[in-house]
């Protein structure tokens, strides 16, 4: 075991520290050695059809004949690109996940633990309860004339009515496209305008930290600019979220007494909501004349199963869609191995279900698996920085699963607000999203996890359906910042910009690409086959091109270095915008840290950081030239930035993602943006174009 703290002071080469996964962990696994990892991944890769069919047996099908386990092409120059799994074969994917469970005896486990946002806020949902609401909920939707292959999106905040909706859906065989509660009108406009939706399943609003957002007023946007562009969203179902006596509802028709003052039980806004009479219903109106039995509707295994639109780093959002049997597999299976799955865990992953992370690490693995799981309302700075690891303890958490920029805000904070609470129950800890810096990797080992847990970072897309490089906990030693081997099923190799395969454990970057298809893997998107075609499988036909770069080491490790058009390359050098970043963040000042390339007359194109330091620092000239040579010593002279700006906080997504298209037009003062819809503070943006360096 490598010394954690001598890492973290001396930047020890971090393809050097091995952490071996922790001994209780590897006695209970699934997977216990890496022999037996490999033998698994052999048969995955060599014989995927039997592999994955003893795996598919474990499910409920209705019917379980095949016209062909598998067909596919992944080569544009042979014809179209398409993947087929089991086709023929039928199942539902939300009897899977609840009916089959409760069939074995398992109708009083919990589902869900539900944690609000106020940490008063809570309430759960066992497997037969849970079965009974999403009956209702389909009976509802089939009522308003949802049928199955219709579009149902959903614009919800992470109660558990948000995971009843997305089960209805699967049920009845309606897809759902889930459009995080953070987008603008716009951006839910042109997504349900894209699916051609024909509901929206909403709630009045949701407090998140010390905001309170009227989620209502929002889709009513969005449905306005709808109807301006011709497309009708016939029904909005409207969950009460929120107290009533928050509430002023002003009929479209009649007016509202707007002059009841309700009473405060902790601080809110008063509420107004339009009422759209023959269009909007109250949720807990039609839930409660809503029979709690419903017949699942047998889908083929590839039916659609949802849609999720991913942003992707230019032009409008592409709507990825995954089909029903072979996302139930993947998500089932990667959910099971990654994060070791036994009945008595607590498993927590606090993304949102608006993203890919939460439909598959929220609701449908953990759900297949009969998991009990959490879904929380709220922030990790809510009300305070302990706020993740008070509900850790709260509800005994074997494993938990955030994102490298939670880990690195949390960091911020200081060890206190972790070390307080006793995290004692904790196991297994993810992570996803973007390449973690060993630094943030380190400090979520040593000081979460007390140096006794797996760290899993997992390599995923929402367009892979679930993770494709990870490590497995009882199985494979970890390296900071390492996403380790390839899951099940999936084939990575690395090629040149000219398509050459770079030979493996070379450490040579390039673009990270797979070479067979697994069965999570998206079918196309939606409405654009050939955009789905351009995007993953033109430039280097044979091959799914993820879009990042990675390269791997001489232990055959992964290491994924950003998305490639993230690189930057200077003087001939091809680097990684997300190497410089990690230096960076190693100087004690630095909390973040972004770069862009910035066009230079000799190097052909330079680097431009944007760091955003710790409370107690200056930006100063001092600190400046440590900057700059951190990096040369870390990456080596080349890489030396030319230029470092302060950055009191950077352009990020609703998600967390730095959005480095913007930081680009900010490194060379340009002022055209384009879209920044999906900015989750679009007042950064100033404040960085002031604090630009004259010189840039
Ligand atoms: C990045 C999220 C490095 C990557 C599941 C990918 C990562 C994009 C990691 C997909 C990781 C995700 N290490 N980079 N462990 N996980 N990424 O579609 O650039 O929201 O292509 O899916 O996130 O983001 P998406």
């Amino acid at each position: 075991m490598a010394d954690v703290q001598n890492l973290v002071n001396n930047s020890v080469d971090m393809e050097k520290s091995v952490f071996e996964p922790p001994q209780d962990l590897r006695n209970e696994a699934h997977v216990k050695s890496l022999e037996q990892y490999q033998q698994l991944y052999k048969k995955s890769v060599d014989h995927p059809e039997e592999f994955w069919s003893d795996i598919a047996k474990q499910f409920y099908w209705k019917n379980f004949t095949t016209d062909k386990f598998l067909e596919y092409n992944f080569d544009v120059r042979n014809g179209p690109i398409f993947v087929r799994w089991m086709k023929g074969a039928t199942t539902n994917i939300c009897y899977n996940a609840i009916d089959r469970h409760i069939e074995n005896g398992l109708s009083d486990k919990i589902a869900f633990f539900w944690e609000g946002n106020n940490p008063e806020d809570h309430d759960r949902i066992t497997y037969g309860k849970l079965l009974e609401e999403v009956c209702k909920c389909a009976n509802v939707l089939k009522s308003l004339g949802v049928k199955k292959g219709d579009r149902v999106a959903i614009y919800m905040p992470m109660i558990l009515e948000l995971s009843i909706c997305l089960l209805a859906c699967a049920r009845i065989g309606a897809i759902h496209s889930i459009v995080f509660a953070g987008f603008s009108s716009e951006s839910l406009s042109d997504r349900v305008i894209d699916a051609q939706c024909k509901a929206i399943i909403t709630s009045d609003g949701v407090w998140r930290g010390t905001k309170l957002l009227n989620l209502k007023e929002i889709v009513d946007n969005a449905v306005k600019l709808c109807d301006d562009r011709g497309h009708t969203v016939e029904k909005c179902i409207i969950v009460r979220h929120l107290s009533p006596e928050n509430e002023i509802i002003v009929h479209d028709d009649v007016n509202g007494d707007q002059d009841q003052e309700p009473p405060a039980k902790r601080p809110y806004n008063k509420f107004k909501i339009n009422w759209h009479s023959g269009r909007d219903v109250w949720w807990h109106e039609v839930m409660a004349k809503s029979s709690p039995v419903c017949e699942p509707e047998w889908m083929d295994a590839e039916d659609p199963l949802f849609m999720l639109y991913t942003s992707g780093s230019t032009g409008k959002p592409k709507g990825v869609l995954h089909t029903v049997g072979g996302y139930m597999l993947y998500s089932t299976t990667t959910f099971k191995y990654v994060f070791d799955y036994h009945p008595s865990d607590v498993f927590w992953c606090t993304a949102d279900v608006g993203w890919i992370t939460g439909h598959t690490y929220v609701c449908y693995g953990p759900l297949c698996n009969g998991a009990t799981g959490i879904i929380f309302e709220g922030v990790p700075l809510y009300p305070d920085a302990g706020r993740f690891w008070e509900i850790v303890d709260k509800y005994k958490v074997t494993k938990f699963y955030t994102a490298p920029t939670a880990i690195r805000t949390l960091m911020k904070f200081g060890d206190e607000h972790v070390t307080k609470h006793s995290r004692k129950s904790l196991k297994i800890l993810g992570t996803v999203g973007e390449p973690i810096n060993p630094e943030a990797w380190l400090w979520y080992h040593r000081v979460v996890g007390n140096e006794k847990c797996a760290v899993v970072d997992t390599f995923w897309q929402t367009e892979t359906g679930g993770h494709v490089l990870t490590p497995l906990p009882g199985a494979i030693p970890t390296k900071p910042g390492s996403a380790c081997v390839p899951f099940f099923g999936i084939v990575p190799e690395i090629l040149s910009e000219n398509g050459e395969t770079i030979p493996k454990n070379s450490n040579k970057e390039g673009y990270l690409v797979f070479k067979q298809p697994w069965p999570g893997i998206m079918r196309t998107v939606y409405g654009n086959h050939e955009r789905f075609e351009t995007t993953y499988f033109k430039k280097f036909p044979g091959y799914y091109c993820t879009g990042d770069g990675a390269r791997q080491d001489k232990d055959g490790y992964i290491w994924i270095t950003g998305r490639i058009d993230d690189m930057v390359n200077v003087s001939g050098h091809l680097l990684s915008t997300a190497e410089v970043e990690s230096a960076l963040i190693e100087h004690e000042a630095v909390t973040e840290a972004a770069s862009v390339s910035h066009p230079h007359e000799i190097k052909g194109d330079c680097i431009y950081c944007f760091v955003t330091l710790k409370e107690g620092f200056q930006f100063t000239d001092e600190l400046l030239s440590e900057l700059k040579n951190i990096v040369r010593k870390k990456i080596g002279p080349f890489a030396q930035p030319d230029f470092i700006q302060n950055a009191p906080a950077l352009p990020k997504t609703r998600s967390g993602k730095i959005m480095r298209r913007i930081l680009r037009k900010v490194a060379v003062g340009d002022a055209e943006l384009g879209d920044i819809s999906t900015l989750a503070d679009e007042s950064v943006v100033d404040i960085l174009f002031k604090l630009r360096p004259k010189e840039a």
